[in-house]
């Protein structure tokens, strides 16, 4: 399974990516918003930035909502960097869209999947990615882990091509759940990555073991 960060934070990008684990980014309006970046030419700098950060596959999300618009915007982001993803929210302008990149061999992750029935629509139209958000879900007492499940079995009844990316993740078991299903993609943010690789028990077996070299030296 991919590792992606969630996050338009540079250091938590340059950190993840520093880890040597990481295979991409996701953001989202509002992660770009919390980075206090203003301006269209900004917004812009800063994906070419993370671009540079990371080799790999680094969404950036279309704000219009209407077809053409979308395709005009999702190109001038393609063009920023051969790193770039477009981001295109679940609509109908939004499928055309994805089927409009698909044609031009533009990437592309369609956002706010919160059923299997538009992930599979999404898959039609050649979306490189399908993002459900399993967090969001679970919020309204939903079941944000079995969606991730029943996109696997449609996909993998007619092989499609398509990348299930599990997003909204908030805890290293919903990363671990998306592994045992068998999600190509997680995108976390970067606690949630970090609390993956921590146990208690390893923290205190070290700490014997440091302990118990200091006295064999001291000896
Ligand atoms: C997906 O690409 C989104 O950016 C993200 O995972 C949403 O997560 P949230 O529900 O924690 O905002």
């Amino acid at each position: 399974m991919k590792f992606f960060i969630d996050t338009a934070n540079l250091d938590e990008i340059k950190e993840a990516n520093d880890l040597g684990v990481l295979d991409g980014v996701t953001t989202n309006p509002s992660l770009m918003a919390k980075e206090a970046i203003i301006g269209q030419e900004n917004i812009l700098k800063h994906y070419r930035t993370i671009c540079n950060i990371v080799n790999g596959p680094v969404s950036a999300e279309v704000i219009a909502t209407t077809y053409k618009e979308m395709c005009s915007e999702g190109e001038k982001l393609a063009d920023l960097h051969d790193n770039i993803v477009v981001k295109i929210p679940m609509t109908l302008d939004g499928i055309k869209a994805i089927k409009y990149f698909y044609d031009r061999g533009i990437r592309t992750n369609c956002t706010l999947i919160f059923s299997a029935g538009q992930a599979l629509m999404a898959a039609k139209a050649g979306a490189t990615y399908v993002s459900p958000f399993v967090g969001r879900l679970d919020d309204i007492s939903a079941d944000g882990m079995a969606l991730i499940a029943e996109i696997r079995t449609v996909f993998d009844n007619y092989h499609f091509d398509t990348e299930i990316l599990a997003a909204s993740i908030r805890h290293p078991m919903h990363i671990l759940e998306c592994a045992k299903i068998g999600a190509d993609v997680m995108t976390a943010p970067l606690k949630a990555m970090k609390q993956l690789a921590k146990h208690p028990l390893t923290d205190i077996g070290l700490e014997q073991f440091l302990a118990d070299h200091a006295k064999g030296q001291k000896g």
